[in-house]
């Protein structure tokens, strides 16, 4: 049997929709949603990712502003803007994209972020609300995917669920999500010693690796949930993720492609963020 995609593209178009909508109804209360995306440096991927989530935002009637500094701004100096953008009532949500250049302490800039604006959910305040079911922002990317099981009417509840990956930014994250709707979690690793036989108990699988075919078909039992948040390119430069998607489409039931799965996802739960960073300051 052939997986069923769940189509990230689809599913965002949705959720945008009601994120333009919300958004005309706080701009008719005199709010504009603003996000404000900081770029440091000249790295191509982030060039390419900022553009996205400005032009993702004018599509959907939410303010942005992008800022872009050389590679050489001090730390001082990015500090001083987030500073200021905590304090800019036209602002509801700060961006700063990350990897920032190594003279920077990364952590240091995210924790300058107000909580009440940090969209991206990086603050150690947004970890700890995640952590002990605060209200908070969730990180996008990982509560992207929690939407697409969501979508497909999947119930976590004691299922199995493994995430391959520990970043801050997706593993960490995604595993107190699920562990949140129920599902027995584990989260592997780089030094986790049988990989195959931890996937193969999964009844969903989520690989947030940043690693070619690190999900194969013999990994995966029949009708399981895979969900593939890798961005990387084959020999042939092609986009594709984790996963060996032509092998484990023939095992799993459900799948998410790349292009056109967790990505576009992601972007759509930044909008969502910052429209309910905006909605929090009206109500
Ligand atoms: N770099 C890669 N992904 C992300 C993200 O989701 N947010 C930020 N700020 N930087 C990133």
């Amino acid at each position: 049997m052939t997986a069923q995609l769940i189509d990230g593209n689809a599913l965002s178009r949705t959720l945008r929709a009601d994120v333009a909508a919300r958004a005309a109804a706080l701009k008719a209360l005199g709010v504009t949603p603003g996000l404000a995306v900081v770029l440091v440096g000249e790295n191509p991927a982030s060039q390419v990712y900022v553009r996205n989530k400005v032009k993702a935002c004018e599509d959907n009637g939410l303010h942005s502003v992008l800022e872009k500094y050389p590679a050489d701004l001090s730390e001082a100096e990015l500090l001083a803007r987030v500073d200021a953008l905590n304090n800019d009532p036209a602002i509801h949500g700060i961006l700063v994209q990350l990897p920032l250049p190594a003279h920077i302490d990364a952590q240091k800039v995210i924790e300058a972020i107000s909580p009440e604006k940090d969209v991206d959910g990086f603050h150690v305040a947004s970890a700890g609300a995640l952590m002990t079911g605060a209200p908070g922002f969730w990180p996008c990317t990982p509560y992207g995917c929690m939407k697409m099981l969501e979508s497909i009417g999947y119930d976590l509840r004691g299922k199995h669920a493994v995430v391959i990956g520990r970043s801050n930014i997706v593993g960490k994250p995604m595993a107190l999500m699920l562990l949140a709707k129920n599902a027995t979690v584990t989260i592997c690793h780089s030094a986790t010693a049988d990989l195959g036989a931890m996937t193969r108990q999964a009844d969903v699988v989520v690989a947030a690796v940043g690693k070619r075919n690190v999900l194969t078909a013999d990994m995966v039992k029949p009708g399981a949930v895979v969900i593939d948040v890798g961005m990387n390119r084959n020999d042939a430069g092609k986009l594709c993720g984790d996963v060996d998607f032509d092998g484990v489409r023939e095992v799993a039931g459900w799948i998410t492609p790349v292009p056109g799965g967790v990505g576009p996802m992601t972007i759509t739960m930044l909008l969502v963020n910052t429209l309910e960073a905006a909605e929090r300051t009206a109500h």
